[in-house]
């Protein structure tokens, strides 16, 4: 296989912490490996190592500041530039700003700004990195797709044991390399995400729904517009905030997901459901709010439409992945569910207890065929939307589709 790193732009952020001088180890590689590599260090990092034994090694300016080259604009145009942002060493700092939205100096402007993958090296003491805050900072950046290499357990500067220390530099380049090998995957693609719960109304304040966020369909989209497609994502109800750079469809209710589905997913290369639909809405809606009467009250439901078997039908030649939420007999279930929709593979999810809805990790099995099965196992979403398109890719290549 091709050399990811050969011809690879690679965009080095440098932060202050001792184990900076190692990025310049990495830069001496992956210029080796034939990357061209624009280093940027905040004023701390320069504490550590000088700017200009990356520029020796790079062959290439290093920038250091926000004002050095500012009619060039440069936290913009070096992400935009280049295919792969990576961070090495990230210290508690620059991690606790990033999560925060904070773009002080050039390297957290840039990160902010970038559309590209962001893979951290993080490197700190060990109380710091154990730190709640520090693990929350980590969590968050996880759910908005940034990658990491965790630091390793060893000696650190400090003559203590513990986690903390930079990963090993092979460690780092296989985070990179796993990066870069996605970039492209789906370029002239299309693709259509369903996610979020739905909502169906009684009466103007009141509603059934479910415990989606639609964090699922989020991680999706964004995977797989950094992989280069074009992304529609149709979204239910939820206070989480789409990816930049990807066209949003809002829906409430499930008849509202039907017709967007049909306007914005038939036709698409790829279409994966992740909707947690309500199956059933009200049969009456009322108009103004009802009154307790002190009496009990029974409301009749009327079926919805089924988003993914109507796309089933429809498919043409889009692969199609379904989501089951199973709470038992998962597997069984679920291949009743890729035969009965018509489905080229489907993912399931556990929701017993605390796993599934609403939390910020998952554990999926994706099934496909008479008797495909790859378990995905358990990690955050933004982890496993990569490795569910890393194995639908697959499938797409090797044309596994049903009819
Ligand atoms: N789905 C859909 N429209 C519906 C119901 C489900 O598009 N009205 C999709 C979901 O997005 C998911 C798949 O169908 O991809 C399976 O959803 P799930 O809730 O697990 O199953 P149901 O089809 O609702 O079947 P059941 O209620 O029997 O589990």
């Amino acid at each position: 296989m091709a050399d990811v790193v050969s011809g690879a732009r690679v965009f080095l952020g440098v932060s202050g912490g001792i184990a900076a001088y190692k990025a310049a180890a990495l830069t001496s590689t992956l210029v080796q490996r034939g990357a061209s590599v624009d280093v940027v260090m905040t004023a701390e990092a320069e504490r550590f190592i000088a700017p200009l034994t990356f520029a020796s090694l790079s062959a290439r300016p290093v920038y250091t500041s926000l004002w050095d080259f500012p009619e060039r604009i440069p936290h913009i145009r070096l992400v935009r530039e280049a295919d792969v942002a990576l961070v090495v060493p990230a210290t508690a700092n620059l991690i606790a700003k990033l999560a925060a939205g904070i773009a002080d100096d050039l390297l957290t402007a840039a990160l902010l700004a970038a559309r590209i993958p962001r893979v951290l090296a993080p490197a700190m003491n060990g109380a710091m990195y154990e730190d709640p805050a520090t693990q929350a900072n980590l969590a968050t950046l996880r759910e908005r797709g940034y990658e990491f290499v965790d630091p390793e357990r060893g000696f650190l500067a400090e003559r203590e044991t513990g986690i903390g220390r930079l990963a090993a530099e092979d460690r780092i380049l296989e985070g990179l390399e796993r990066a870069l090998a996605r970039r492209r995957s789906l370029e002239g693609k299309r693709v259509a995400i369903t996610g979020g719960p739905t909502r169906e109304p009684f009466d103007p304040v009141r509603f059934l729904s479910n415990a989606s966020t639609g964090a699922t369909a989020i991680a999706l989209a964004r995977e797989a517009s950094l992989r280069g497609a074009r992304v529609t994502l149709l979204l239910g109800p939820t206070l989480l905030e789409p990816p930049a750079g990807i066209e949003v469809v809002r829906v409430t209710t499930a008849q509202q997901l039907y017709a967007a589905a049909l306007e914005h997913a038939v036709g698409a290369d790829l279409i994966v459901a992740t909707a947690a639909v309500a199956d059933w809405r009200p049969a009456l809606e009322s108009d103004s709010k009802l009154h307790k009467s002190g009496e009990g009250m029974t409301v009749e439901l009327s079926p919805n439409p089924d988003v993914l078997a109507t796309l089933g039908e429809r498919k043409g030649s889009s692969f199609l992945v379904g989501f089951a939420a199973e709470t038992q007999a998962h597997e069984t279930n679920a291949r009743a569910k890729l035969r009965r929709k018509h489905l080229d593979a489907i993912a399931v999810n556990d929701v017993r207890g605390e796993r599934g809805f609403g939390t910020g990790e998952n554990s999926l099995v994706l099934l496909w065929g008479e008797d495909g099965r790859r378990d995905l196992g358990r990690a955050a979403k933004s982890a496993l939307a990569a490795r569910l398109l890393d194995a639908v890719e697959e499938l797409m290549r090797i044309g596994s589709r049903c009819s």
